[in-house]
């Protein structure tokens, strides 16, 4: 010890300022730039770093107390469960409240983190705390993970959990209506409803249900009501059930179109004159089609032939003989008023 190095580097100094330095009590040695410091002993002698009361040895900054409290740590060892295993079943709507849990041999606190895998939609992990909670979701499935748990060494112990989650009777609460039968789907219901009723649990009734045509819904726009060989200056788009005008066909090659924007059940029409005017058709075809390209005619009663209505603002239905899937429906005018012109508003329903 007495023939350290500590006493030819007092040596070098003189030379090299940067080598060592004594500022009492300080003596800091510091190399050049890729230089070497070195401590060396000679032959069965010993090199110490001792710091004083309460001080500490610094190696690259680094606390050497704590760099070998690291380096003699243990990794966190799982406690609670084993490190592979399942945390459990649970129903969809259930309260999942499981926990994982690592314990660290030094006593250091422990942060959980995923690194793998999904937890189950809706639920959480604490990462102080290793908790897992949340809402199951609504849906069948296992869900697998991977778990990490991490002392303040950066120790850790890895773990791969499951959670199971059973997806409930959806039909349990008869969501079906009217008569509908259920059957049960991933996270969802499938209403099959009986003739005339319609909508995602049979709650339509699908020949009063009016898809929009009308003034006073409108939920078909404009863009999708057209009309071909149209008299006079009115649109199409007046051509709508209670509207203060009409629409105005020139003759029976003339048609009023209304886009319903996509399939649906259709199983009734309603005409209208041209407001305040003599201008009614007493009857009419209706021609349809999903696709805009082949068009076939509807029938009511038995006949092709449809009734219209018998003064300007009487509104008549007519009912299909059976339901029809259309898109594109075109009201043909076939006779009207005598001297008048075939006026129209419509409206049609279904589901
Ligand atoms: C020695 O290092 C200490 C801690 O970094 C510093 O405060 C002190 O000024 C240094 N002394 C010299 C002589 O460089
Ligand atoms: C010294 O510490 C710095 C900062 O923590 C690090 O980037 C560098 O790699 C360390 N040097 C050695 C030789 O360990
Ligand atoms: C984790 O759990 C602790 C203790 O129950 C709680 O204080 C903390 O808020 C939780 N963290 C989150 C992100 O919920
Ligand atoms: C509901 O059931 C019908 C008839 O089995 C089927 O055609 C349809 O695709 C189903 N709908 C959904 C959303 O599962
Ligand atoms: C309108 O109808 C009349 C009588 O049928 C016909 O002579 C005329 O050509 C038609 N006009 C148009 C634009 O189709």
């Amino acid at each position: 010890m007495a023939k350290s190095v500590i006493l030819l580097a007092a040596l070098i100094s003189s030379a090299l300022a940067s080598f060592l330095e004594v500022d009492y009590p300080n003596v800091n040695v510091s190399a050049e730039r890729n230089g070497d410091a070195i401590f060396e002993a000679g032959a069965g002698g010993s090199v110490f770093l001792q710091p004083g009361a309460g001080g500490t040895v610094y190696i690259n900054k680094t606390d050497l107390k704590k760099f070998i409290e690291k380096v003699k740590s243990l990794p966190p060892i799982w406690t609670k469960r084993s490190q592979h295993g399942s945390l459990g079943t649970f129903l969809s709507g259930q309260y999942v409240q499981v926990s994982v849990e690592a314990v660290d041999p030094d006593g250091s606190s422990i942060i959980y983190s995923l690194i793998s895998g999904h937890l189950p939609p809706g639920t959480v992990l604490n990462m102080t705390t290793g908790e897992i909670s949340g809402r199951a979701p609504d849906i069948d499935a296992e869900y697998s993970f991977g778990i990490r748990a991490t002392d303040i060494h950066g120790k850790y112990a890895d773990g791969v959990f499951s959670i199971d989650i059973r997806e409930k009777d959806q039909c349990l609460s008869n969501p079906c209506m009217n008569g509908g039968t259920c059957t049960d789907d991933l996270g969802q219901f499938n209403c099959s409803c009986p003739l005339r009723y319609g909508g995602n649990k049979c709650q339509t009734v699908c020949d009063v249900n009016a898809l929009g045509v009308s003034n006073s819904l409108k939920t078909i726009p404009d863009a999708q009501i057209s009309g071909h060989l149209t008299f006079g200056s009115n649109n199409p788009w007046d051509g709508r059930l209670g509207s203060s005008t009409g629409w105005v066909g020139n003759d029976s090659n003339s048609w009023l179109q209304v886009d319903l924007g996509e399939s649906r059940e259709v199983y009734a029409v309603a005409t209208q004159g041209y407001h305040s005017t003599s201008y009614y058709i007493s009857s009419f075809t209706v021609t349809y089609s999903v696709d805009g390209n082949t068009f076939v005619y509807a029938t009511a009663n038995g006949s092709t032939n449809l009734k219209g209505s018998s003064n300007y603002d009487m509104i008549q239905k007519e009912m299909f003989d059976k339901p029809i899937k259309a898109r594109f429906l075109r009201f043909n005018p076939v006779t009207w008023h005598t001297g008048g012109h075939p006026g129209l508003r419509v409206e049609v329903y279904g589901c």
